[in-house]
């Protein structure tokens, strides 16, 4: 297929040339091409704004784009060589469609501009599902600590025994973990919540674009103004989305891990829901953590895209074509963060935890800071506190008196639900 940049009389890249400059633009543009359509038709408003198209010519191509989207929302069109990318194919649709109005839709716009808000639409709309996701893990989190809330077991540092703890306490440090990563993908998606349509190539246009008109349109809070610094922040938002998005894996590792060693023979503490486990192709008696351990690698998807995208932005000012080098990564770990992320409020709400024996394997040693604090309450000086505690008898002490006794701001017997629930709470009434 003739490409759009062809120029009579020139030949310019030849087949190979053209394929290696695709790459997946093609495969990956099925991700951003109904962004590109909302775009496209914000932009044809721009023009109608400034005179470029007539009422009529609008009109045909808000209609078309409109049907484009519902042919590709059932299925009807699918994004596929030979077209070089999704600019491309939806010029080349609307032409074919729509009549001669399809051929002035790129007056105006440069596929930098173009890419550039279709990228922006699709960062705002996977940032409010990274908040959404965070918000459900919370929810999850927070309910199980609520009705685990006195559960005994042993809290852990360094992986060694160390004080006695709650469920409770444990799933509320998740919960609170999560609605941070909502915060975070919230004011994410705030930063970024800006137009770079009708910078065109870098530069602006000699056209009154009403560049406003098609914000609006879009939804955008603010315009980005500078062209240059448009083209400029290509790859920069697309890193502080997946450094967003790479904080919520990151805790995703976490928790992954606290799951497959307490799901261990050697913990025994937590069961997972049968759907989220597998067997063994030769050992009859495997039933593995195969799902959490997934999604323990997956923070390397996101973590490794983030130095991809880091690898690629060092250019100077201005479109360069390494700018189509951040889409593969920042789709790949978007995508497959996301993915993931999805799975965990389903399997934070089937855990199953070993009451007993979690209370069972608090003994009698996990008991030595408590006695230290308490001979400092009677006000022996914490160090010499310290030294004697060890040899003190704490056989007749229970976990339960030990974790009750713990009431300061988040301690066991204090964990603030209320206020965690309300910091939920308040991120859902600040979503649009
Ligand atoms: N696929 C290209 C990209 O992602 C589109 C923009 C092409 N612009 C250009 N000047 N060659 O960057």
């Amino acid at each position: 297929m003739t490409p759009i940049w062809s120029k009579k009389g020139q030949s310019g890249a030849d087949e190979e040339i053209q394929a290696f400059l695709a790459g997946e633009d093609i495969l990956l543009d099925r991700y951003l091409i109904l962004f590109d359509i909302e775009a496209s038709t914000a932009h044809a408003l721009g023009l109608r704004h400034c005179g470029i198209l007539s009422s009529t010519e609008y009109e045909k191509l808000s209609n078309g784009l409109h049907r484009l989207k519902e042919l590709i929302e059932d299925g009807d069109y699918v994004l596929a060589p030979p077209h070089e990318d999704g600019h491309s194919a939806i010029e080349a649709w609307l032409t074919e469609n729509v009549g001669d109005a399809g051929r002035k839709i790129h007056t105006g716009r440069s596929r930098n501009d173009q890419v550039q808000v279709a990228t922006r639409l699709y960062l705002r709309d996977r940032l409010q599902q990274l908040v959404d996701i965070n918000r459900a893990i919370a929810e999850a989190a927070l309910d199980r600590a609520e009705q685990m809330q006195d559960w005994i077991m042993p809290g852990y540092t360094h992986l060694q025994r160390a004080v006695p703890s709650t469920v409770g306490l444990w799933m509320a440090a998740f919960a609170e973990a999560f609605i941070d990563n909502a915060m975070l993908a919230d004011f994410t998606r705030q930063w970024l919540d800006n137009s770079p349509l009708g910078t065109a190539a870098g530069y602006g246009v000699n056209l009154n674009l009403a560049r406003n008109v098609s914000q609006e349109a879009m939804g955008f809070t603010r315009l980005q103004i500078n062209p240059m610094y448009a083209q400029n922040s290509r790859g920069r938002f697309e890193l502080q989305a997946l450094s967003a998005l790479a904080q919520s894996t990151l805790e995703l590792r976490r928790l992954a891990w606290d799951l497959s060693l307490f799901t261990s023979q050697e913990y025994a503490l937590v069961r997972l829901a049968d759907r989220y486990t597998t067997g063994s192709s030769i050992m009859p008696n495997k039933r593995n953590p195969d799902t959490v351990e997934l999604l323990r690698a997956r923070h390397a998807v996101v973590a490794g895209a983030v130095t991809e995208l880091q690898e690629v932005l060092s250019l100077p000012s201005g479109y360069q074509r390494d700018l189509q080098a951040t889409k593969p990564p920042t789709l790949r770990a978007m995508e497959q963060g996301l993915a993931a992320l999805r799975l965990v409020p389903g399997i934070l709400r089937t855990i199953e935890v070993d009451k007993e024996r979690a209370e069972a394997m608090v003994d009698p040693s996990m008991f030595a800071t408590d006695i230290a604090i308490e001979a400092a309450i009677s006000g022996i000086p914490f160090r010499d506190a310290y030294q004697s505690a060890m040899a003190q008898d704490a056989s007749s002490r229970s976990a339960r008196e030990s974790v009750n006794a713990r009431v300061s701001a988040g301690g066991c017997a204090n964990l603030m639900i209320p206020e965690l629930k309300k910091r939920l709470e308040a991120l859902g009434l600040e979503d649009k």
